[in-house]
């Protein structure tokens, strides 16, 4: 095993050629479940070791959902096909949005994440010494990594979104399904667009983003794909778009998120309906433990594990550890509050679909997350409601 102290004393170059197999290491030592860990190590193998994400062509994945059709075309579910009416209703044109703005990420009136998001006291405590201006510029490229991660999530939704609607039972699923499919591809458009013309700077994807997506692509079983993207990645959506809608001072991007996070809620709000009974009266007990094993496993690797490395890499890598980097990253306000928005949308959701029971809680206790147990899931909370949430805190 490569630990953390092996891996700093290792000369420069040689640390950062063994680093990929350390994270993957880490990825499986962490994960406590065996059934989970099998279902993971081959995606961590190629997301973090061969590092299919950062490869620059394109990538493929093999991916084989059944596909359930009905030639009866029956309005089986209600409240799905509210769902779709509403979908309908709510479709927007990301040419609409305020394009013209001009965006400065380094005009501290228009930060697209206001100071806070980052202790740079903290920073200078160990030793770095930024000027107003770096402090700016490193802020800014903390900013191009998260909407890099999020333009890379949003393509990983929207062949997702097409294999589910492929996959579901329920024929006014599919038709829902279908402007799910429009939504995620009008935000690659949008958050491409913003990355492309405003900020002029694109990171590679994370190795444990692409981990997930690769995971979630290749999995068979419908129920586990619609799991791991409606409601683990949407709600790391969720998170990481209602933090930075929050911490941004710049017009542009706070529409566009906030037109962005009223598609997401619908689609965390499809995956509760769907979900919520096939797990209650379809699965066995030993599949449904599975799945909540699953889950808890992908949120912890979800809170722990995006920190930004490749920030690190273009910035301090002379400067700190890996480790230094993690807990300085760990530590601060912005990540801080993207984990707290991040699980009080994914936890009420998780137990409204029947992945909480009293057998998992003590593991969801140890890890500090009952605190959202008892809150509202996407089910019982409109985006209008989200966005107003955000404006009130
Ligand atoms: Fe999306
Ligand atoms: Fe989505």
């Amino acid at each position: 095993m490569i630990s953390d102290k092996v891996l700093d004393n290792l000369p420069q170059e040689i640390r950062r050629r063994a680093e990929p197999y350390g994270e993957a290491v880490q990825l499986m030592t962490q994960t406590s479940n065996a059934k989970v860990l099998r279902s993971l190590a081959p995606s961590a193998v190629r997301g973090s070791i061969l590092q299919r994400g950062h490869q620059g062509a394109p990538t493929l994945m093999p991916s084989h959902p059944k596909v359930y059709f009905d030639w009866t075309y029956p309005n089986d579910h209600p409240e799905m096909r509210e769902l779709y009416t509403r979908a309908k209703e709510q479709q927007w044109n990301g040419d609409d949005l305020p394009w013209h703005i001009d965006v400065d990420p380094e005009n501290p009136e228009k930060q697209i994440l206001s100071r806070e998001f980052m202790d740079f006291d903290a920073l200078r405590a160990s030793g770095i010494r930024l000027t107003n201006l770096e402090e700016r510029r490193l802020n800014s490229s903390m900013a191009s990594w998260m909407l890099s991660q999020f333009l890379h999530g949003e393509q990983g939704a929207l062949f997702a979104a097409a294999q589910v609607t492929e996959a579901v039972q329920f024929f006014d699923g599919k038709l829902y399904g279908a402007t799910q499919v429009m939504d995620e591809g009008r935000h690659v458009e949008v958050f491409h667009r913003y990355l492309d013309t405003k900020m002029n700077k694109l990171y590679q994807i994370n190795d444990n983003l692409s981990v997930i997506i690769d995971s979630l692509i290749q999995d068979s079983r419908w129920d586990v794909k619609f799991l791991g993207m409606q409601i683990m990645v949407e709600g790391l959506a969720l998170g990481a778009f209602g933090t930075m809608y929050q911490m941004t001072k710049e017009p542009l991007l706070k529409e566009l998120l906030k037109m962005v996070i009223q598609d997401e809620a619908r689609h965390v709000h499809y995956g509760v309906l769907a979900l919520r009974d096939h797990f209650r009266y379809e699965l066995s007990e030993s599949e449904r433990q599975e799945r909540e094993d699953w889950a808890f496993e992908v949120a912890l690797l979800m809170r722990n594990r995006f920190l930004s490395f490749e920030v690190y890499e273009e910035w301090f890598e002379h400067k700190m550890t890996r480790k230094e980097w993690a807990a300085f990253v760990t530590a601060s306000p912005g990540f801080a509050l993207f984990r707290q928005v991040m699980f009080k949308r994914l936890v009420p959701n998780l137990r409204e679909i029947g992945l909480m029971s009293d057998r998992i809680k003590p593991h969801y206790d140890r890890a500090g997350l009952m605190d959202y147990f008892g809150g509202a899931s996407a089910s019982q909370l409109s985006g209008d409601q989200m966005i107003a949430e955000l404006d009130a805190a």
